[in-house]
């Protein structure tokens, strides 16, 4: 396979997208990634389907438009409501995120798993046709009401953050569960949080190191690795650049952009 130095294109309804952005740019320094925080329409979580679409495709032909050669739909409520939609439209490759829910049941030794996620992502008809799978595990479903908004808002170690955590976790501990999968991308910078509140014996599962594997695995099968040295990633967000200047940390720059 040639190399290829055009950019990977990744996005999200807003900040949370940033943990795949970090497992894909820590196993491919390489690439040139452009992030995009869609957080003027955050949340996608509690939209109707029609709108997850209209919005994936939005964000797909400004990532096309800069020249991108592959696209990562790093949020769960647009990759379980909108991949296929957009599988069909563009020839470009497209890396999805679904929750884990395999490994957490393949390993699961109670046969009771958690999994928080946004309403879309629960509701939708790939999640459900994953779950009809595992018929030996209980699968307890809880929707993540009020999480986004607040990780938007820069609210993430807020009081509310935490009564909502335990409002969500304490009947999931009761139930037994020895794993809880996240199945939102926003959620794995709640882990801290979560671990203060989860018996050490729960484990945590989150999506983005296999976003990363498949990412690497179809640029070297498919599209071509990028050749430069470790290119100054892109990103860009819809509303102040605040928040996600504040996740991605210095070195990194945010802009703001119209999309
Ligand atoms: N980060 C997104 C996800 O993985 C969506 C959150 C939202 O906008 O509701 O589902």
């Amino acid at each position: 396979m040639n190399s290829n130095n055009q950019p990977i294109g990744i996005f999200d309804s807003g900040v949370g997208g940033t943990s795949i952005w970090s497992a894909v740019h820590d196993l491919l320094p390489n690439e040139q990634t452009i992030y995009l925080a869609d957080s003027k329409n955050a949340p996608y979580g509690q939209k109707p389907k029609e709108d997850i679409i209209a919005l994936s495709i939005k964000n797909t032909e400004y990532l096309l438009d800069l020249n991108c050669k592959l696209i990562v739909v790093a949020c769960n409520t647009a990759t379980t409501n909108a991949i296929q939609e957009l599988r069909k439209r563009y020839t470009v490759p497209f890396i999805g995120i679904e929750p884990a829910i395999k490994p957490a049941v393949t390993h699961s030794k109670t046969q009771v798993i958690g999994i928080l996620a946004t309403q879309g992502t629960l509701n939708s008809d790939l999640f459900h046709s994953t779950v009809a799978k595992y018929q030996n595990t209980k699968i307890i479903e809880q929707v993540g009401h009020g999480l986004v908004p607040l990780i938007e808002s820069g609210a993430m170690n807020s009081p509310e953050m935490t009564a909502l955590l335990l409002s969500y976790l304490t009947p999931m501990i009761a139930a037994n569960i020895d794993y809880l999968v996240l199945g939102c991308s926003h959620y794995p910078y709640l882990i801290p949080q979560i671990k203060k509140i989860l018996p050490a014996h729960i484990q945590i599962i989150d999506s983005g190191q296999a976003v990363a594997r498949q990412t690497q695995f179809v640029l070297q099968e498919k599209v071509g690795l990028s050749d430069l040295h470790e290119p100054e990633p892109i990103f860009y967000t819809n509303t102040n650049p605040r928040v996600l200047q504040e996740i991605i940390g210095a070195p990194f720059k945010v802009s703001a952009k119209d999309f």
